[in-house]
C-alpha cells in the first residue's frame, strides 16, 4: 500500500509521468510483436483468441488497437505489470464470462484475470502472448438499503459515490482507484477494520463463475465452504462477477491529516504501535494510512498520516496521540467518505514498484530500528533513478480480527486477537534496468530485518497479499489446517485445474 508523499492535500495533483509503450502487433504466424521484443503465441492461445472472437463477437480486442492499449497499459498501477497478451476479452455479462473460460479451458491456453489492476507484480493480473480477461465492463452498482452489489470492474471511489447519497459507507480501499475484486478477495484493509472487520469479512454473496464455465451464488446457506475460502483465498476458485457488501450508516467522518518531522518519527511510530494495541469492546470506527517518505538525495525525511473516524467530532478522538506530537502540517476537517476518498488518487503507470513487508507484535523501540535500517538501506541506492522509496505500516487491532471470531464463517487468515503491525517497504523507481537490483535489495532487507525480529520472539508470519512482494508466500503464515482446506474446496470446485495450471499469476495456493 503505497502513499504518495504530497503536497498540500493534492495526490492527484502529481506528475503523471508515463512510460510504459506495449505497443504490440499479431502477425498471421503467431508472433507477437511488441516493443520489448517478439512473442511466439501458443496454439492454445492462437486457438482462444480465434474462437473467442468468433463465438462472443464485440468482446475481443487484438494487438495494434487503441483500446489494446487501454486494457494493457493504461489500467496498470504498475509499469512493471504491463504485459502483452495475445487477445484481451471483456466481457459484458456472466454469460459471457462463462462462455469466455469454457473457450479458454477448451482451447488450454493460458490466461490471466484483471479487475482494478492494482496489484503491482508482473503477472498476477496480466499475460504475455495468453488471453487476457478484463472486468471493465461488469461495473453496475446497486444500492440496496443495508448492502450494495458491485460488479468487478469498478473502483472503490466509484462504489463510494453511489452510496454518497444514501449517507452509507462499505468497508473497501482507502485510495480512490484501487479496484473492487483484487481486494475483496485478498482481505481489505480500510480505515473503519477495527469495528466492521476487513472487507472480506463483509461479502455477504459473491456471484462466481467456475472453471468449467457454471455461475454459482455463494453465500452463508450457499457453497458454505466456498463462501469461507472466498474470504481470504484470492483467486484460487473462480472469476467473481458481482459481490455484495454490508453497508453502513455514516453520513460524516471526521478526518486528519498531520505531518511530522525526522525529530518527530520515535513518537509517531510509538502512536502506530498504541493504536494496533487498541482493544475495546465497543469500538469507534476509527483507522489510517501511516507512511514515512525518505528522499535520499535531500535526506528528509517525513511521517503521515492520513486518519479518518466516524461521525462528526472534531479533532477526531482516535487520533489523540498523534495530535500530542508537535506537527509541521495537521488539518482536521468533518466531510463525506466519497469527498475524503476523491483527493486520495494513485496514479497509474507512474513508476516500477517492488513491495515487501513482515509483520511483528507492536514494539515502538524495534519498529524504530526498522525505519532507521531502512534509511540506512535506501542511502546505499541513492542512484537510482527516480527512486522513490516509502516505509509504510498497517496496523491489525485485535477489535478488527474479532468480527470474524463471532460471525459464524471466519476467513482465511485465522489471526489470534492479538496486535500486529505490518512493516512495508514500498519502492518506487524509472528504469527496467535496475528491477533485479530493486527486488534484491527489497527482500535482502526485509528478510534480514525479520529474521531480527524471529530472534528477539517478535515476529509473526502473517504475509498480506495486498502488500507482499512476487516472492512472498502469504499462505505459509494461514494456518495449516487453513490452507489445507482450502486445497481440499479447491479440488471441489476446480478440479480440471483452470485456476492453478491455466493461470498462474496472483497467489495461487500452488500444486
Ligand atoms: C496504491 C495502492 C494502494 C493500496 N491500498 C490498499 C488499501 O488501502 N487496502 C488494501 O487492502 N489493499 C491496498 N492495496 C493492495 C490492493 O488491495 C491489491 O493490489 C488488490 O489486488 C487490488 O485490487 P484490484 O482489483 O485493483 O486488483 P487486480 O490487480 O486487478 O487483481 C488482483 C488479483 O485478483 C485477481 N482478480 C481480479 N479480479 C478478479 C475477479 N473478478 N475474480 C477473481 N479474481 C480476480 C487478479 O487475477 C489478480 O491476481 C493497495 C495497492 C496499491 C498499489
Ligand atoms: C512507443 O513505441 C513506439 C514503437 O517502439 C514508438 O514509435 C513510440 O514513439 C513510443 N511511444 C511512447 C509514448 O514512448
Ligand atoms: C474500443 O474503444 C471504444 C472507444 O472507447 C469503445 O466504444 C469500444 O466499445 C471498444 N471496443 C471493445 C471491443 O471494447
Ligand atoms: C428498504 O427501505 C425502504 C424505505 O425505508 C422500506 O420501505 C423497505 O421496506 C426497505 N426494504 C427492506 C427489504 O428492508
Ligand atoms: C494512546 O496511547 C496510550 C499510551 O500512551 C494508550 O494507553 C492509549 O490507548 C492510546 N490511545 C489511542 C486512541 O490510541
Ligand atoms: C522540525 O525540525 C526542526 C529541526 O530539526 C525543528 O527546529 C522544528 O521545530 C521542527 N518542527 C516541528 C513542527 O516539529
Ligand atoms: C473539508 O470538508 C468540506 C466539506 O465536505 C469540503 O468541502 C472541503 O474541501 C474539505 N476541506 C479539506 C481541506 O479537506
Ligand atoms: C528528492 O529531492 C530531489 C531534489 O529536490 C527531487 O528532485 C526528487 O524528485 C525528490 N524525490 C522524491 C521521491 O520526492
Ligand atoms: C462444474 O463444476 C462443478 C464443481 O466441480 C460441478 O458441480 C458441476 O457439475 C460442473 N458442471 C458441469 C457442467 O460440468
Amino acid at each position: 500500500m503505497l502513499l504518495l508523499p504530497f503536497t498540500g492535500l493534492l495526490l492527484s495533483g502529481l506528475a503523471y509521468a508515463s512510460s510504459g509503450n506495449v505497443s504490440a502487433s499479431l502477425t498471421q504466424t503467431g508472433l507477437l510483436t511488441t516493443s520489448s521484443g517478439t512473442l511466439q503465441v501458443p496454439n492454445g492461445a492462437s486457438c482462444a483468441c480465434a474462437k473467442l472472437s468468433r463465438l462472443i463477437p464485440g468482446t475481443v480486442i487484438l494487438p495494434g488497437s487503441s483500446n489494446y492499449t487501454t486494457q494493457t497499459v493504461d489500467t496498470y498501477w504498475d509499469i512493471r505489470a504491463n504485459l502483452s497478451p495475445a487477445c484481451v476479452v471483456v466481457p459484458h455479462s456472466v454469460t459471457e464470462v462463462s462462455q469466455a473460460l469454457k473457450i479458454i479451458s477448451a482451447c488450454g491456453s493460458q490466461f490471466a484475470v484483471r479487475g482494478g489492476g492494482h496489484m503491482n507484480y508482473p503477472g498476477s493480473n496480466n499475460i504475455d502472448a495468453g488471453v487476457l480477461i478484463a472486468m471493465s465492463n461488469l461495473n453496475s452498482v446497486n444500492v440496496k438499503n443495508d448492502s450494495v452489489e458491485v460488479g468487478p470492474g469498478l473502483n472503490w471511489y466509484q462504489v463510494y459515490s453511489a452510496l454518497e447519497p444514501y449517507g452509507r459507507v462499505c468497508i473497501g480501499g482507502r485510495m480512490k482507484t484501487i479496484g473492487v475484486p483484487g481486494l475483496t478477495l485478498i482481505g481489505g484493509f480500510h480505515y473503519f477494520n477495527n469495528k466492521y472487520g476487513y472487507a472480506m469479512d463483509n461479502v455477504i454473496n459473491y456471484e462466481l463463475v467456475l472453471g468449467n464455465g457454471t455461475q454459482i451464488s455463494v453465500t452463508k446457506d450457499s457453497h458454505a465452504d466456498l463462501f469461507w475460502a472466498l474470504k481470504g483465498g484470492a483467486n484460487n476458485f473462480g472469476i467473481v462477477t458481482k459481490f455484495e457488501l454490508k453497508t453502513y450508516a455514516m453520513p460524516k467522518v471526521s478526518t486528519t491529516i498531520q505531518v511530522f518531522n525526522e525529530t518527530h518519527i520515535p513518537q509517531y511510530l510509538s502512536a502506530i504501535c498504541e493504536a494496533a494495541k487498541l482493544d475495546v469492546k465497543h469500538p469507534i470506527a476509527a483507522g489510517m494510512i501511516a507512511t514515512v517518505s525518505y528522499n535520499a538525495t535531500t535526506k528528509v525525511a517525513q511521517g503521515s498520516l492520513l486518519g479518518v473516524q466516524e461521525g462528526a467530532s472534531k479533532p477526531p478522538s482516535q487520533f489523540s496521540n498523534f495530535t500530542k506530537i508537535p506537527a509541521t502540517m495537521r488539518i482536521n476537517n468533518v466531510t463525506s467518505m466519497e469527498n475524503w476518498a476523491k483527493t486520495l488518487d494513485s496514479p497509474k503507470q507512474m513508476m516500477r514498484v517492488q513491495f515487501s513487508h513482515r509483520t511483528m507484535k507492536p514494539d515502538a523501540k524495534v519498529l524504530y530500528t526498522i525505519y532507521q535500517a531502512w534509511k540506512a538501506a535506501v542511502d546505499k541506492i541513492a542512484d537510482v533513478q527516480g527512486l522513490y522509496p516509502t516505509f509504510v505500516t498497517n496496523v491489525i487491532s485485535p477489535s478488527s480480527v474479532r468480527v470474524a471470531k463471532t460471525n459464524g464463517v471466519g476467513n482465511v487468515w485465522g489471526l489470534e486477537e492479538e496486535p500486529l503491525i505490518i512493516w512495508q517497504f514500498s519502492t518506487g523507481w524509472a528504469l527496467a534496468q535496475d528491477d533485479i537490483r530493486m527486488e534484491a535489495w527489497s527482500r535482502q532487507l526485509t528478510e534480514h530485518l525479520h529474521g531480527i525480529n524471529k530472534e528477539l520472539g517478535i515476529s509473526s508470519e502473517f504475509v498480506y497479499m495486498g502488500d507482499a512482494g512476487e516472492w512472498q508466500d502469504p499462505y505459509l503464515g494461514f494456518p495449516t489446517e487453513n490452507v489445507a482446506r482450502l486445497r481440499k474446496i479447491r479440488s471441489a470446485y476446480d478440479p480440471a485445474g483452470v485456476f492453478s495450471t491455466l493461470s498462474w499469476g496472483g497467489f495461487k495456493l500452488g500444486l
